[in-house]
């Protein structure tokens, strides 16, 4: 019997096992993370080693920094999510790990370092995509959660509307043409001379700003209402900025923020929610780490209700990059048998129909 065969019987004895514990990795991008989950919903350990503060100086991730700061920290985090969570190496049942979408010299250090694990504890290896570790994030906080639902992903690189049909088979009913929102939070951040990252450092300021200071446009896809395009409003917004500038005004960096935040949540809620209604949905999720913005949250909870709509989201941490995530996806992946061989590669643009 190969070694693959070997390991696939192993995941086939799992699916009966009381209790399976995975240790998933996730290091796609800025955050390297390890995490010990059981049974796929219970989380034991979640550590996340950001490296926000190291990239802060350059206005966003540099992948060369990002992949060299994976390598010093991914040791170090294992080990700490194996004793937070009192779980010996020998324990764990199989390994999953991040391997695409992502930076490609970030995800091999989590997929390399997660090959070697598999292959030394002769533990089944697991591959997981980085936006269905978003959308089961929400398993964690939510065991009456299962599919199909429908879920907004707003992260750093995807904005998409998925319909989760089942555990891992996914339908796309409409995504960013351009921008992902998490992207234009963090370039209309770096314009106004904000943090990296963008989202939280808006949402901040905008506390004290007037959400209709500025009439910033929301665009509709005629081919497909459900697809986004947010280059119009980044390009709107930065044009203002820059006629204040040039016009010696003061920039009213509160009500920019505001006002820009609002056309965001706008028109994800908007489509998000009559998608649902469109499909008959009484389940929508959000998910990543845009989903971590309060008046997103509150808006499209607001919303959904009023069409008699539960929104489930994850706890802001769980919102960003985690490896919790990752095992909770990947536990569904083992349950299905979806086991990867030692050829597991990263790949940076995969995409969620090729799962
Ligand atoms: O999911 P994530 O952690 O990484 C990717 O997979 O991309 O998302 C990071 C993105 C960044 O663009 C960040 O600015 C945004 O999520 N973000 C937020 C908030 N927290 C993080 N955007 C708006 N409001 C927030 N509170
Ligand atoms: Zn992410």
């Amino acid at each position: 019997m190969s070694y693959f065969e070997r390991m696939i019987k192993k995941a086939e004895g799992l699916r009966s096992k009381e209790d399976v514990l995975i240790l998933a990795i996730e290091t796609s991008c800025d955050e390297t993370s390890a995490a010990v989950v059981k049974n796929g919903r219970t989380v034991l350990s979640n550590i996340i080693s950001s490296q926000v503060e190291v990239h802060k100086a350059y206005g966003g991730v540099v992948p060369e920094i990002a992949s060299r700061k994976h390598v010093e920290a991914i040791n170090q985090t294992i080990d700490e999510a194996l004793r937070t969570s009192n779980t010996a190496m020998s324990d764990i049942d199989a390994i999953a790990v991040t391997y695409g979408p992502g930076l490609v010299g970030a995800l091999l250090v989590g997929v390399s370092v997660a090959k070697a694990l598999a292959f030394g504890l002769s533990v089944p290896l697991i591959g997981v995509h980085h936006i269905e570790g978003h959308i089961s994030a929400n398993y964690i906080e939510h065991p009456e959660l299962v599919p199909p639902y429908l879920c907004l992903v707003v992260s750093g690189g995807h904005t998409m509307i998925v319909l989760v049909k089942d555990y891992g088979v996914y339908e796309t009913m409409g995504q960013t043409l351009d921008d992902a929102a998490g992207e234009a939070f963090d370039k209309i951040a770096r314009t106004l001379g904000l943090d990296y990252p963008g989202g939280p450092a808006i949402q901040r300021i905008a506390q004290s700003g007037d959400p209709d200071a500025f009439d910033f446009p929301r665009v509709t896809i005629k081919d497909n209402p459900y697809d986004f395009s947010f280059s119009g409003l980044k390009t709107a917004v930065i044009n203002n900025i820059h006629n204040l500038r040039q016009a010696g005004k003061p920039i009213p960096a509160a009500d920019v923020a505001a006002s820009f935040q609002k056309a965001v949540v706008d028109v994800l809620t908007d489509k998000t929610v009559s998608c649902a209604l469109a499909l008959n949905m009484n389940r929508l999720a959000v998910a990543g780490g845009v989903a971590a913005n309060h008046l997103l949250k509150d808006q499209l909870e607001h919303t959904a209700r009023r069409h008699g709509i539960k929104l489930y989201r994850p706890s802001p941490v769980l919102c960003t990059d985690n490896a919790a995530m990752i095992g909770c996806a990947g536990y569904y992946r083992l349950l299905r048998g979806d086991i990867k061989d030692l050829l597991l590669n990263a790949v940076p643009y995969l995409p969620l129909s090729k799962i």
